[in-house]
């Protein structure tokens, strides 16, 4: 069957929302303006042998001077949201110690905030997405409970109050799955702690409460007079049974999702707990391995009672697929990073969208990421128009053929920017960015109009319609 015989002509449901994202160490830069505190990836960039090309993100799209310039982009791309994250340490540069709220970096938020709103465009925020302060890091970071939940909620409730009466989406953490596994796990990303299974549990657990305080908060005390969402958003490949034919690759493949996605997805969305299979599995490992307790540590049942329930929408980043098979893989956490290995495989998006509507009941799924990279950030970028095509028809098919329940989709990302450990050699924005001058000039690439006439048309209408 070629493409087009395959490809399914329809719109997307009217109230259906389109978006595209950023982060701000990614994009914003003046990591040294207006009173920013430090984070942990200005830190981690100190170190050039962590990045790539030995670069850091002082000053990258430099969207905290041209915002405005982003906004004018947003408006001309036709997107319903803006999907970018605030910066911890530009709000609270010092959480640990004298723990002031930072008024430039407010308004800094209040501007881009009423920027987008006075171009009929929603802000959703993304309160972590992956910039630590430094201050909180040297307590420990993600491996320290109560440092971390307690300046988290202070840094969410600053957010609440200062920004809520605008802001009706929130996302509390992005990716805890690579925080947990690349941060402290194998240190391939900031902190750089290398960790395997204990740091990482911990990490991950700590994170789940962080996430199930700060919701609380919105719920108790924001919610009633602000009115929005707040909710997590999670990430994983999807798998796929090498042998479909083969039970042991099939049982593989659920456990490799249960692994990366219920890790996180079940005790937030079931039941306040761990996947039994992952509880099974880890305390079966640590007892070969002579310890007297599984390395996954456990909520008390106060705490999955506060855990379970805690999330409006399950936002959900895709990017790339796996074949899973037995003799390949018996490690099922999946800690690699390299962009190498995003495999374009659009028919992924359409699985994990079922996987999910399957095991958590219909839950209504948040597209919070999905995009392409290329090495040369050309303008003509026939290859990321071709990426988004593919998988917003296989999005599509998931809607109106098996009924997934999906309310938003998101690009990834409006600006060329500092893609973590490798730099700027890899460019997955739908608008160019020059580098190599002062003004960071940036130029729509070819996707970006294709994603606006996407957008626009809400789908691939059928030529009649
Ligand atoms: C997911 C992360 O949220 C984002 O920061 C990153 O740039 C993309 N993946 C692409 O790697």
């Amino acid at each position: 069957m070629n493409e087009e015989d395959s490809f399914l002509y329809d719109t997307f449901p009217q109230e259906f929302l389109w978006g595209v994202a950023t982060s701000a160490f990614q994009c914003e830069g003046g990591t040294k303006a207006g009173g920013r505190g430090v984070s942990i990836w200005d830190t981690f960039c100190l170190d050039p042998s962590n990045i790539l090309d030995k670069s850091n993100a002082d000053v990258t799209s430099d969207s905290y001077h041209k915002y405005q310039e982003d906004i004018k982009l947003i408006k001309e791309l036709g997107v319903n949201f803006y999907r970018f994250s605030i910066s911890w340490a530009r709000i609270i540069p010092d959480p640990t110690g004298s723990g002031e709220v930072n008024s430039a970096g407010v308004q800094y938020y209040n501007n881009l905030i009423d920027g987008l709103l006075a171009i009929g465009v929603m802000p959703l925020v993304t309160l972590y997405h992956f910039d630590l302060p430094q201050t909180i890091e040297d307590k420990g970071g993600f491996l320290n409970e109560s440092v971390l939940v307690d300046c988290f909620k202070k840094y969410a409730d600053v957010c609440f109050s200062e920004f809520g009466d605008r802001v009706k989406y929130w996302i509390t953490f992005n990716e805890p799955k690579e925080i947990a596994t690349l941060g402290y796990g194998n240190g391939c990303l900031a902190p750089g702690i290398k960790s395997p299974f204990d740091g990482v549990y911990q990490a991950a657990h700590n994170l789940i409460k962080a996430h199930a305080s700060v919701w609380h908060l919105y719920d108790h005390s924001y919610r009633n007079s602000q009115n929005g969402k707040i909710f997590i958003s999670l990430s994983s490949n999807f798998f796929m049974p090498k042998d479909a034919n083969c039970p042991e690759d099939v049982e593989a493949v659920e456990l490799a999702h249960q692994f990366s996605i219920g890790w996180f997805a079940h005790p937030i969305f079931i039941d306040g707990d761990y996947p039994p299979i992952m509880k099974n599995k880890i305390a079966e490992i640590s007892k070969i391995e002579g310890r007297e307790k599984s390395r996954l540590p456990e909520f008390t049942e106060e705490e999955k009672k506060f855990i379970k329930g805690t999330s409006d929408f399950l936002g959900y980043n895709y990017y790339t697929s796996r074949l899973v098979s037995v003799p390949d893989s018996d490690m099922p956490t999946d800690i690699d990073m390299s962009l190498f290995f995003l495999y374009v495989v659009p028919q992924g998006i359409r699985g994990i969208l079922n996987w999910l509507k399957n095991e958590y009941n219909s839950v209504a799924v948040f597209m919070t990421e999905n995009g392409f990279s290329d090495s040369s950030g050309t303008v003509d970028d026939p290859e990321r128009v071709q990426f988004f095509k593919s998988h917003i028809n296989e999005l599509l098919k998931a809607v109106k053929i098996d009924g997934c329940n999906v309310v938003a989709y998101t690009a990834w990302t409006l600006l060329d920017n500092f893609e973590w450990i490798f730099g700027y050699t890899c460019r997955f924005g739908l608008v160019s960015v020059d580098f190599d001058t002062e003004e960071k000039c940036r130029t729509p690439k070819k996707s970006f109009y294709f994603y606006s006439k996407v957008i626009k048309d809400n789908g691939f209408p059928a030529i009649s319609e």
